[in-house]
This record gives C-alpha cells, sequence and structure tokens, in this order.
C-alpha cells in the first residue's frame, strides 16, 4: 500500500489529499520504486489550478513528475538510458507522471542512476529544472564568449541555467532579488536586481552587450528588456512568456501551444545532467523540505514565485533521506 497526493477537485492548494492506494507490480519494462523524495514544481500546482482546463473527468488528479528513491522490483526487460535497471538501484524517475507519492511504478526508460554525491532531495530536483535549462541554453545558442542574461535566476530554473551558462564559458549576467545575489557570484554569474531601470543596469555591466537572453519569469519586463537589448531574436527564449513569445518573434519553450517543448534535448539532457551532479560541478540547492502531508503548505510556498531553490517532498523518514544543502 502506498501513500499518494491526489488533488481531487479544482482549485488552491486546499483541494490535495494524501490516501492510501495499493501500488500494482511493474510490467514488462517497468519498474516499482521506494520514493525517498519527490520534487516539487510550479506546474504541480498550475495543473489543478485551473490553469489548464478543467476536465471533470480527470479528477482526482495524481501529481509530481520527478523523484528520487530506490528500485523495489522490476519488470521483465527493465532497461534504463544508462542499461538494466535493477532491485536495490537508487535512481532519479523523471519524466514520470504521479510522482507525489511513497511508491511508484514507472517506465524503465525514465531511470537514471542517482548521483551518489546528491541527498534524497536534491536528488528529486534536479532533473525537471536542469533539463528545462538545459533546453533553454541550446535554444539560443549560448556558449563561449557570449554574454547571456537569464531573468529570473534566483529560481529552481534559474540556478541550474546559471551554472551551466558559466560552465560554457558564457558571461552571465544574472537577474534576481539582492539576497540570492552572493549566491549567483559564488555561480559564477554577475547579479544584478530586476526592476525598473533594468536595461541601463544591464548594460553598465556588460557594455559590448548582449548576446542572447533566457526569461525564466515571463514578466513584461523580463520579454522587454530582451528585445532591446539583444539584436538577434532568435537568441531570445521564453520559458513563462508564450503568448508574449509570439507577439514579438521570440522562442517560446514548454508546453504550451505554439511552443517547442524540446522533448529530444531535455531527455538527452538527463545522463549529462547526472553526471554533472555527480562530479560536483552542478550543484542543487535546496529551498525547503517538506513531508508529504504537509504538500499543501510545499504549493503555498511555491505559489508566491519567490522560493529560491528546489522545494521537496519527503516521502520516508529524514533519518534514511539525508542531509540536504
Ligand atoms: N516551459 C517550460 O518548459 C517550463 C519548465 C519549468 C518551469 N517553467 C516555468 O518557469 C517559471 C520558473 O520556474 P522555476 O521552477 O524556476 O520557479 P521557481 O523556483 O518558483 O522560481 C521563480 C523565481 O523567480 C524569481 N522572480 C520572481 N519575480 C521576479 C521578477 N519580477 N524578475 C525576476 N525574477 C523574479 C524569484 O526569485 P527572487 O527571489 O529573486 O524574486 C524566484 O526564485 C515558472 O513559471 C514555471 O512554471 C516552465
Amino acid at each position: 500500500m502506498g501513500r499518494v497526493v491526489v488533488a481531487t477537485e479544482y482549485g488552491g492548494p486546499e483541494v490535495l489529499s494524501v490516501i492510501d492506494e495499493p501500488t500494482r507490480d511493474p510490467g514488462p519494462g517497468e519498474a516499482r520504486i521506494e520514493v525517498k523524495a519527490a520534487g516539487v514544481n510550479p506546474v504541480d500546482y498550475k495543473v489543478y489550478s485551473g490553469a489548464f482546463g478543467r476536465d471533470p473527468a480527470a479528477l482526482p488528479l495524481r501529481l509530481g513528475s520527478e523523484a528520487a528513491g530506490v528500485v523495489t522490483q522490476t519488470g521483465p526487460d527493465a532497461l534504463g538510458p544508462a542499461g538494466p535497471v535493477r532491485a536495490g538501484d537508487e535512481v532519479i524517475a523523471y519524466r514520470v507522471s504521479g510522482a507525489y507519492a511513497s511508491e511508484l511504478v514507472a517506465p524503465a526508460h525514465s531511470l537514471l542512476p542517482k548521483p551518489a554525491p546528491l541527498s534524497w532531495p536534491q536528488a528529486a530536483g534536479l532533473m525537471l529544472a536542469g533539463a528545462t535549462a538545459w533546453h533553454c541554453l541550446a535554444a539560443t545558442g549560448v556558449s563561449s564568449g557570449d554574454a547571456v542574461l537569464i531573468h529570473g535566476a534566483g529560481g529552481g530554473v534559474g540556478m541550474m541555467a546559471v551554472q551551466l551558462a558559466a560552465a560554457s564559458g558564457a558571461t552571465v549576467i544574472a537577474t534576481a532579488s539582492p539576497a540570492r545575489h552572493e549566491l549567483l557570484r559564488q555561480f559564477g554569474a554577475i547579479p544584478v536586481s530586476y526592476g525598473p531601470g533594468l536595461a541601463d543596469r544591464v548594460m553598465k555591466l556588460t557594455p559590448a552587450g548582449v548576446d542572447a537572453a533566457i526569461d525564466l519569469v515571463g514578466t513584461d519586463e523580463a520579454v522587454d528588456v530582451s528585445v532591446a537589448l539583444v539584436p538577434d531574436l532568435a537568441r531570445i527564449a521564453t520559458i513563462a512568456a508564450p503568448q508574449r513569445a509570439s507577439q514579438e518573434g521570440i522562442k517560446a519553450l514548454g508546453n504550451s501551444p505554439g511552443s517547442d517543448p524540446g522533448t529530444e534535448v531535455r531527455q538527452a539532457a538527463r545522463l549529462n545532467l547526472a553526471r554533472l551532479a555527480g562530479d560536483g560541478k552542478l550543484r542543487v540547492v535546496i529551498a525547503a523540505m517538506y513531508p508529504l502531508a504537509q504538500v499543501a503548505d510545499a504549493h503555498r510556498a511555491i505559489m508566491t514565485g519567490h522560493t529560491n531553490g528546489k522545494i521537496a517532498l519527503i516521502t520516508h523518514p529524514p533519518d534514511t533521506v539525508g542531509a540536504a544543502s
């Protein structure tokens, strides 16, 4: 019997509950996982908020698309991207559905070896933000010698994008609230506060201009400043303002209608992200951890739009979860 988070209707976090549900045996090409931690992402509350529709037939909705845990059982031919998946393997599950649970049956092709240095919460929060950031950098062609402006750098995706862009040799200008500036400096970025006057502040930091911009927040300011400063519109991407993207002729990335989902590039990024995290070259910053039963509080926190780093749900007692940074 597993514990599973469901949204029983459309609305706010109050519609979430944790129910007991039997976990089926894995079939061919599948594995069952004892989930240690699940990653929380803004899309997880958007799906039951009604932002993507209110189909009553879809209820109750299971939530979450990334988790980390231990394989407890496999079906035949359980082959993952890194090879055969076996009972006892410590894995990251991404992309899966219904990750907010104490047990999960997932396709083996969604299971990657957990990088040993990461705690369970860090492992659970690595992939969605990391693969999104990877896609943003690929779509805007960021490489050594570029100056790239990253809006919303203090968030889950932003911290990944900053680290990956800095590792590529680019000069990274990162917008965030002042409390995040020191951490962003440690990641190799030049931090700058968002708000009125942003374009002027950025131009003072990079008088030679900005080659590419990545919007991870979706504000008009982020889009307007990007369009004003980057000469080549094909080198501006947003993951959070698809309507502005089509108006301005910049790239929209993700699952909104008309956006580039980048399925292949995101899938392919997973092993690279695991390797970088395993080598200590990519940090997953944990903003907060909540027990599964407090999932509504976890969502209230991420709904503020000002959490800094990843939020994790802990599905097994803390002494089995490991430390987080
Ligand atoms: N299209 C896709 O494929 C895709 C994938 C993942 C996420 N997303 C979307 O992308 C957005 C970011 O995701 P996330 O997981 O990184 O969210 P997150 O962890 O909640 O981070 C959001 C960050 O935005 C910053 N922020 C808030 N207002 C800002 C402003 N006016 N200017 C600049 N930064 C601001 C906040 O930092 P401060 O504390 O510094 O304010 C916060 O850290 C969400 O809307 C999410 O749904 C889209």
